[in-house]
């Protein structure tokens, strides 16, 4: 099973298989966000992985279109859009780095 290393929080997770990377972070009760619930809409759930992207399944077209090719460029991901093949390490932002809209809002509903 690929483990998620949380850089910044000093924190090693396992991917939940079958989960997206937000469904896993959510399993294990990390301080990750989400507005839409894992439609690739609300940003909240986005992650910089510091690892290389072999690890990773492929961006989709709603998760370039949502991110932008800027912050595609500087590594961010779509958490309920990427699904982990291979250990990572990710930087997962606190709610200070989200858009006021995400903060206070962690998990709920059903893990995408
Ligand atoms: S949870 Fe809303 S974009 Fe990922």
């Amino acid at each position: 099973m690929p483990t998620i290393i949380i850089d910044n929080l000093c924190r090693e997770v396992p991917a939940v298989p079958g989960q997206s990377l937000l469904g896993s972070l959510l399993h294990e009760g990390q301080p990750i966000h989400t507005r839409c619930g894992g439609k690739a809409r609300c940003g909240c759930c986005r992650v910089r992985v510091l690892s290389d992207g072999r690890g990773m399944s492929p961006r989709r077209d709603g998760e370039r279109s949502l991110l932008g090719e800027e912050n595609i460029a500087q590594g961010w991901r779509l958490a309920c859009q990427t699904h982990i093949l291979r250990d990572i390490t990710i930087h997962l932002p606190t709610a200070a780095e989200l858009d006021p809209g995400c903060s206070g809002r962690r998990g709920g509903g059903k893990a995408p």
